[in-house]
């Protein structure tokens, strides 16, 4: 694809004060573009290289959009080359002012921590914005249980939609303690926002004398060494959450696979629980368009029925 037709896709949802995916070449729509993502986090335009590429192309585009930078409120351009050693990140245009320090973004009206440097995740998913879209939509009154939280994103999203009660577990310290600060951020109406740094498999028992929870939230890494493989672990987890989970419970049962399809969960959720209904994929962002929608990020719901 000519560079003109991806800077009218990056630029047809700019200026915005939201962050966002605005280009997904990873979705292999865009011929010589496949190693390319570029999101916004305002004010910066944050683009992803993912394999070394020939990027005579990319760079032209994005020197074709430098005269519109005011206009669209774009302040620094980062490039981040996730193929070399480290992910270094270069400035392409603009200065280094957002550049591995936390700013505030904002998603739907709520508010997040994000950073932009070395790291691979900036604090925010911003694929997953269906999610919590969904959460926000459909979490008034329920007891939620996020697993996986990480920055607590998906939890917040559901207190924001007037959850009854949330709780967030990530083995990660640093991401539940971030989903704290997100939290503080936002002025949610669910006052009972609970957060667990530890590993889901130690906490079973425990999250089970919490319950029941109404919806049912997972999203693990589909392989983290030592800690989830989702092949292997996640039927476990669902076998051993089921007694924390109530009667009519909602599952929201996320996999970022491309190597299985939406019937790797289906199997799954047929090998667990004996009476449920399926409900929905939920449909990803049209930006996340993929040649093949099944390699795609998927979020499937699902309704107990006990
Ligand atoms: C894909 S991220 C979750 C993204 C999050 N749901 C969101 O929307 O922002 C996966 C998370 O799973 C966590 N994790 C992996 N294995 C775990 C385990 N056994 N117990 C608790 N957390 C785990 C990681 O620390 C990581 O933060």
């Amino acid at each position: 694809m000519k560079k003109d037709s991806v800077l009218k896709v990056v630029t047809q949802k700019l200026p915005s004060n939201d962050a966002m995916r605005l280009f997904h070449g990873r979705g292999g729509r865009t011929p010589g573009w496949e190693q390319v993502n570029i999101e916004v986090y305002p004010p910066v335009l944050w683009v992803i290289i993912y394999q070394a590429i020939d990027e005579t192309e990319l760079q032209a585009m994005l020197n074709a959009l430098l005269p519109d930078c005011d206009k669209l409120r774009i302040k620094s351009i980062y490039i981040q080359r996730r193929y070399e050693t480290g992910n270094p990140v270069q400035v392409f245009y603009g200065n280094d002012d957002y550049l591995d320090r936390d700013f505030q973004v904002e998603e739907a009206r709520l508010n997040y921590w994000v950073n932009l440097g070395r790291n691979q995740n900036t604090g925010l998913f911003l694929d997953m914005c269906e999610g919590r879209r969904w959460l926000r939509e459909n979490a008034k009154g329920k007891n939620v249980l996020n697993l996986f939280s990480y920055t607590c994103s998906l939890g917040i999203s559901a207190a924001e939609g007037d959850a009854r009660s949330v709780v967030n577990i990530d083995m990660a310290k640093g991401a539940v303690k971030r989903g704290q600060q997100n939290l503080a951020l936002n002025d949610v109406p669910c006052v009972s926002n609970t957060f667990i740094a530890q590993d889901i498999f130690k906490m079973i028992k425990k999250l089970t004398q919490k319950g029941p929870f109404d919806i049912l939230v997972a999203d693990p890494p589909s392989f983290q060494s030592k800690a989830f493989d989702v092949r292997k672990d996640y039927e476990k987890l669902l076998l051993k959450l089921a007694p924390a989970l109530a009667d009519d419970a909602m599952l929201m049962l996320c996999l970022n696979s491309p190597a299985l399809d939406t019937q790797f969960i289906h199997d799954l959720v047929a090998r667990v629980f004996e009476n449920y209904k399926f409900i929905q994929r939920l449909p990803n962002p049209e930006v996340l368009a993929d040649v093949n929608e099944e390699a795609s990020l998927k979020v499937m719901l699902y309704q107990l029925n006990n």
